[in-house]
């Protein structure tokens, strides 16, 4: 067979995408994992072959002697971005969140708003004067909170400021060195509703936070109450996610194909997160487990397009092992699964 014009010796068992790798050509893959046996399904690997004028998911398909297999045709290209944007229509997840999109000076808002919530006060006013609050009483970030039509914007201003302390503006220099690059692609959260609130957020309240309210105490409960209502609209691993690399190279658009959104689903068991509305079912997670004989695993649940992640039956996450957690939040191509070890 060849494989984009390069002859290709077949050993037994070998699949298109094995074929293609002994050729030395990349093939995009986003189900598939190396050491893992091949499920297919996302259609990320889709080639041609020019000899049965055929498109073919790659990883899953048996090398054969007589092909001819093509990676770049437009068909194959075509295929390869449906593919990605039929997962995007269902990726109702901010790659970065708004908040911090809109912020001059580059503040990790959301990691902020976490500590803050989690009790990790000396880190969060940490993250606050290392980026000094330099937009005035405008607060952009506030402007483009997600929480604004659902009981009031976040108070990241009045509390960035109260972290801080008595570091109140920063200098231009510092603001331009802090200010992040655009990334190349970005798919965003819609369709936010209250019934999601109690699903993303620990405290569905409104704001009670007031601008012209005197300097607060960063001990105040109205500190953490604010901090809580964060509903960390971000992915936790935005510079590590094969999907928006792949989308990125197809110059892939969320808004393609319209469908039905899934339930959102998000959880959290010691330093482990699950966030449905970032997992595009690829199983990479189910079969490491399986693989690597875990008793208590992830698994599938439910049929079609109400098909989801989660413990096995009658389980929780926190009966699934740590180090299970930890090793699939590490194989998962997305942030659907992230694991922050504890200090
Ligand atoms: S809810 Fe939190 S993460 Fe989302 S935009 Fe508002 S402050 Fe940012
Ligand atoms: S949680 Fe991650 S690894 Fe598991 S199926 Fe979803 S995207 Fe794939
Ligand atoms: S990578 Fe081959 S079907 Fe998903």
């Amino acid at each position: 067979m060849t494989v984009d014009g390069l002859p290709v010796v077949l050993e037994k068992g070998m699949t298109v995408y094995d074929a293609a790798r002994q050729a030395g050509v990349d093939i995009p893959v986003l189900c598939h994992r190396d050491g893992l046996h091949p499920a297919g399904g996302c259609g990320v690997c889709t080639v041609e072959d020019k000899a049965s004028a055929r498109l073919l998911p790659a990883c899953v398909t048996r090398a054969e002697h007589e092909m001819v297999i093509e990676t770049g045709t437009d068909c194959a290209v075509a295929a390869r971005k449906d593919a990605l944007e039929l997962l995007l229509s269902d990726h109702l997840a901010d790659c970065e969140p708004p908040c911090e999109i809109a912020c001059p000076s580059g503040l990790p808002i959301m990691r902020m708003l976490r500590d803050l919530a989690e009790g990790r006060v000396q880190e969060a006013a940490a993250l606050a004067r290392q980026y000094p609050c330099v937009c005035g009483p405008e607060a952009l970030c506030e402007k483009a909170c997600r929480r604004k039509a659902l009981g009031g914007a976040v108070a990241i201003r009045a509390l960035h400021l109260v972290l801080a302390g008595d570091v109140l503006a920063g200098q231009p220099d510092s603001v331009t060195a802090n200010r992040r690059e655009p990334p190349r692609f970005r798919s965003w959260m819609t369709g936010l509703n209250e019934t999601m609130l109690p699903l993303l957020c620990h405290e569905i309240g409104p704001r009670q936070f007031c601008d012209d309210a005197p300097f607060v105490e960063i001990s105040s409960p109205a500190v953490s109450y604010e901090a809580r209502r964060c509903m960390q609209c971000g992915c936790l691993k935005p510079n590590d996610c094969r999907l928006r690399e792949l989308c990125a190279q197809v110059d892939a658009r969320q808004r393609t194909f319209k469908g039905a959104s899934r339930a959102v689903i998000r959880r959290h068991s010691r330093g482990f997160r699950f966030d449905s509305a970032r997992c595009v079912l690829c199983g990479i997670c189910v079969r490491y487990a399986q693989q690597v004989g875990a008793s208590i695993a992830p698994a599938f649940h439910g049929r079609g397009f109400n098909e989801f992640i989660g413990p096995p039956l009658g389980r929780t996450w926190d009966d699934v092992p740590e180090e299970i957690l930890s090793a699939c939040a590490a194989a998962c191509p997305t942030g659907a699964m992230t694991f922050q070890h504890r200090q």
